[in-house]
């Protein structure tokens, strides 16, 4: 499993080493840049080029780690209380998965781009 830039993407010897290492290691790469150098870019090309799922997560300023992992949905919880649903005992219901949580879970290998972190 390596990647090498494709066609449409152009990498440097430097990045390409630092991905190759990432992937080996199975560690986080944190990719920085000016707008528009191609870093939401190369995730995709990694995906592409190794033939492997992307899971995507788009940071907002709102954002907080823990949504990566899981939310828990109480409104759905307090209104099914009202409703007398039976679910309502069960808090696997409401728990809202997160893209960390998708890809920890995911069988396969994948590629998880965290896209714009720097805005939380
Ligand atoms: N190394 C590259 N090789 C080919 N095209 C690139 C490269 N870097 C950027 N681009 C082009 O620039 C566009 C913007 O890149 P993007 O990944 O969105 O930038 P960033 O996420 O760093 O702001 C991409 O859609 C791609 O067409
Ligand atoms: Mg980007």
């Amino acid at each position: 499993m390596k990647f090498t830039g494709t066609q449409d993407y152009v990498a440097t010897d430097d990045l390409t080493i630092a991905v190759n290492a990432a992937v080996t290691l199975e560690r986080p790469l944190l990719v920085k840049g000016e707008p528009g150098t191609g870093k939401t870019e190369l995730a995709r090309q990694v995906a592409s080029g190794l033939g492997l799922r992307m899971i995507e997560w788009n940071i907002k300023s709102t954002t907080k780690a823990q949504q990566g992992l899981y939310e828990y949905d109480a409104v759905s919880r307090l209104r099914d209380s009202q409703l007398g649903e039976e679910r309502v005992h069960d808090v696997a219901n409401y728990i809202r998965k997160g893209k960390l949580w998708e890809a920890f879970e995911a069988g396969e290998k994948v590629v998880l781009l965290i896209d714009e972190i720097d805005k939380a």
